[in-house]
């Protein structure tokens, strides 16, 4: 048994997820970082739009109605890998159909009783540039596009946000103006896309303390404000990497379920080691194995292991 299994075994219940993911279906390189930053200008923006229709969302009840809409660049997506909405039978697609599956499960009840807090979902890694914000967006998206669920996506990695980079959001405030300004409510905030069924709180204006911010007592009332006011909702949050700050470790404590990104022949053994004990307090811990490349000959999705774990 390798030490991810055993570490998962101690840290996690049945019905947990575990998956593995290659690099991004053949449409983008892996550093597809670069790429964000250089790609396109608002100009393509405005074209993808143009020439990729995508349906107009339905009306959400006014309290919970935000107050901006934004496109997501489709065509940006597709460069980096991500999951569209045009591309329901990638492969990409299909690896988050299987992630997505045990997590709504667990969130909602389907085949057994839902987990405490279990439509709270945070994704997270142990080091930078493992894929947290590439799973946490397609995931995101994929239970957006398919599923009967309004999912929420919050930025919660204030010191580098990167879910506008991705998703060619243009964005002001956030999470931490929420924080800050007690005249601000979550709905001032909140990003609408065309994305049907896809909200997205961005991490906001950052500055000196914000990290300290994450691990504050407003932070805790607003995600319980969140979870209590969307508890048919899947929140899923884009976290800091575990081991460079503590704000992870302390989100964990309000989660109910939580994606452990791993980056295939990358992650060190010792770094996931600790990683996991950051987050003993979520009794739902799944592994997600990003940028894995199939074995010659091999299916592709004999590499999927769902359920492991006790
Ligand atoms: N499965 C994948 N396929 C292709 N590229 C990926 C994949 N996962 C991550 N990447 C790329 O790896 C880089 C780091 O990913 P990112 O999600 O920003 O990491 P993190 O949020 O953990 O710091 C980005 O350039 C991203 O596009
Ligand atoms: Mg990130």
């Amino acid at each position: 048994m390798s030490i991810i299994e055993k570490a998962v075994n101690k840290a996690t219940p049945p019905g947990a997820v575990g998956a593995d993911i290659g690099p991004g279906a053949g449409s983008g390189p892996a550093d597809g970082g670069s790429l964000i930053e250089k790609a396109f200008d608002k100009e393509q923006a405005v074209s993808d739009q143009r020439h990729e229709p995508v349906p107009a969302p339905e009306p959400e009840a006014a309290e919970s109605a935000p107050a901006r809409q934004q496109s997501i660049s489709l065509a940006r997506l597709k460069r980096v890998g991500m999951i569209t909405p045009a591309d329901e039978r990638s492969q990409m697609a299909e690896e988050f159909r299987l992630i997505k599956r045990p997590l709504l499960a667990n969130a909602f009840g389907q085949g057994g009783a839902p987990i405490d807090k279990g439509n709270m979902i945070m994704v997270t890694s142990a080091l930078p540039g493992e894929g947290k914000t590439f799973c946490a967006i397609n995931l995101a998206i994929s239970i957006a596009m398919e599923m009967d669920r309004t999912v929420l996506l919050v930025d919660a990695d204030v010191a580098k946000p990167r879910i506008p980079d991705y998703l060619g959001l243009e964005v002001e405030k956030g999470l931490l103006d929420v924080l800050r300004d007690d005249h601000l409510t979550l709905a001032d905030v909140l990003i609408r896309t065309d994305v049907e069924k896809l909200t997205i709180l961005p991490a906001g204006r950052t500055y000196r303390r914000a990290t300290e911010l994450l691990a504050s007592e407003a932070m805790d009332s607003l995600i319980s404000e969140i979870s209590q006011r969307y508890p048919d909702r899947l929140v899923i949050f884009d976290s800091p990497p575990l081991l460079s700050t503590t704000e992870s470790s302390v989100l964990a404590t309000h989660m109910g379920q939580i994606v452990m990104v791993v980056e295939a022949e990358r992650t060190p053994q010792e770094a996931l080691k600790e990683a996991l004990a950051q987050i003993e307090s979520c009794e739902v811990v799944g592994m997600l194995l990003n940028k894995a490349t199939p074995l010659p000959g091999a299916n592709y999705y004999g590499y999927y292991y769902g359920g492991y774990g006790s």
